[in-house]
């Protein structure tokens, strides 16, 4: 099929399935005899969810929330939540579940909200992690891959909501 840009293959479907799995292996053994609610973040979680439910061999329950978040001047932003969860979470750990970790904005005022609406914890479930453009101060519980600085698409991931549908991560060469 012809896309717009050329996307430079860096993490072959293979590779992302092994990893997944690893992590859904991890977490079965950390979470083992606890309940465990997943909470992933609209859109881009959507196959990074999906893959890791299935790597998870625990009674889990799991849903999806989408938001956006605006932020001014400061780090602190304010989220308007544009699809919620109903799944009763006070007092449970939720594990925050997003296809990349960039700034750091968007998951930590997620994560400050479902503390403030009394989740017991919050831990962060990343596809990727991309450290060095960090503005907060966050970091994943669990992830699969840390990447440098580059835009990445595929797996979830999207540009101008393009390629979320590549069974593959790849740079997109703009
Ligand atoms: P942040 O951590 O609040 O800066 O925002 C993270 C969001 O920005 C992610 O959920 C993605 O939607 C988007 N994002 C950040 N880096 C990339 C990338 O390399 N490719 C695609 N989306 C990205
Ligand atoms: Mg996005």
């Amino acid at each position: 099929m012809k896309y717009e840009h050329s996307v430079e293959v860096m993490i072959t479907k293979d590779e992302i399935a092994k990893k997944v799995k690893e992590l859904g292996a991890k977490i079965t053994e950390d979470f083992k005899d606890r309940d465990v609610l997943l909470i992933g973040v609209l859109k881009g979680s959507f196959i990074f969810m999906a893959d890791l439910v299935r790597a998870i061999d625990l009674p889990i329950k799991m849903d999806f929330i989408s938001a956006k978040s605006y932020f001014g001047t400061t780090s602190s932003g304010v989220v308007d939540i544009k699809l919620d969860t109903h799944l009763e979470f006070a007092g449970k750990t939720i594990m925050l579940v997003e296809d990349i970790l960039d700034t750091g904005k968007t998951l930590s005022v997620l994560k400050q909200m479902l503390l403030t609406r009394g989740a017991a914890d919050v831990k962060i479930v990343t596809f990727l992690d991309k450290p060095a453009r960090r503005t907060v101060d966050i970091k994943s519980d669990y992830c699969c891959y840390t990447i440098e600085d580059r835009f990445v698409v595929g797996y979830g991931l999207d540009y101008n909501e393009q390629y979320r549908n590549l069974d593959f991560v790849g740079e997109v060469i703009l």
